[in-house]
């Protein structure tokens, strides 16, 4: 049962793209709680319908909408939906991204993959932008929030060379636009979160084995929760974070701060 909201974001039209799962979930219910209307968006029409239902039983207005953010047309589709619908946007969390499992090194990736990966996690942020920014200012400002990764500070043996590249470019791309839109009243913020306990990451990480050895370079000695992230979209989405825009805004358990991790 999700709990009732609190209204730090009353009055405010936030859109949610991965909305059906981990991190996107996870902040369309913060969101909800704290008061804001929501439109959840994903590509799985199942998932994204059951996040806005359970945003709804906070007692915020929800809608699903199924949308590929890697899609121009799909982008400009649930702007437009959020706009008519609940009358403006405030708040674009620009959240949606995969992690290919054959995603490897130069030699490894296939062209394939790195497409695939730079169409959704880089290219959907830029769509995102492209039509959420001017809905933002037809409402006389607004937060854009970017999901990024702690990835796109670190090199990492692992290798994911695409979602690596895709997750810098959207930290590049973040403060571009921050700097472009600071006077608009349009802050612009990349997010970038440690290793989480959600299905993206324990996908790779299939066994025990793989997570004590990931576990390894944690300070915190644990994965984050995506609920950690929420509380961290809730703030960069309200007007408690007026006056941060191009920000790198980590939420890792202090992965990126580490060299040697305690016993
Ligand atoms: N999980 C982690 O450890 C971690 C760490 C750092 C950053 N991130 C980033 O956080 C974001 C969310 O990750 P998560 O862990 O919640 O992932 P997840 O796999 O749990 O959820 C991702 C959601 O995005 C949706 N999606 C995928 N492709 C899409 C597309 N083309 N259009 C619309 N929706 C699409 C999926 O259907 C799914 O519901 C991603 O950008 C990811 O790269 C995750």
């Amino acid at each position: 049962m999700a709990q009732q909201k609190t209204g730090r974001l009353e009055s405010k039209v936030a859109l949610v793209t991965g909305a059906g799962a981990g991190i996107g979930r996870a902040s369309c219910i913060a969101l909800a709680r704290e008061g804001a209307r929501l439109l959840a968006v994903d590509c799985d029409a199942p998932s994204c319908e059951a996040t806005a239902a359970q945003a709804r039983e906070t007692g915020a207005e929800a809608l699903a909408f199924v949308a590929d953010v890697s899609r121009a047309e799909d982008c400009r589709a649930m702007v437009e939906c959020a706009e008519q619908n609940f009358g403006a946007l405030h708040v674009l969390f620009n959240n949606a991204g995969i992690s290919h499992l054959e995603d490897g090194d130069a030699e490894s990736t296939d062209e394939a993959v790195w497409d695939l990966t730079m169409n959704v996690n880089l290219k959907g942020v830029f769509l995102g932008c492209k039509y959420g920014i001017p809905a933002l200012r037809r409402a006389g400002g607004g937060s854009v929030i970017n999901t990024a990764s702690f990835v796109a500070l670190l090199g990492a043996a692992t290798p994911q060379l695409a979602y690596t590249a895709s997750k810098g470019g959207v930290l590049a791309l973040s403060r571009e636009l921050a700097v472009r839109h600071a006077r608009e009243q349009v802050r612009v913020n990349a997010l970038c979160p440690g290793p989480l306990r959600t299905e993206l990451l324990m996908r790779q990480l299939d066994t025990e084995a793989k997570r004590q050895r990931r576990l390894v370079h944690l300070p915190m000695g644990r994965f984050g929760e995506a609920r950690e992230i929420a509380d961290a979209v809730v703030f960069l989405a309200s007007d408690e974070s007026s006056f941060i825009t191009g920000a790198t805004f980590l939420v890792d358990g202090g992965v990126a701060a580490a060299y040697v991790t305690p016993e």
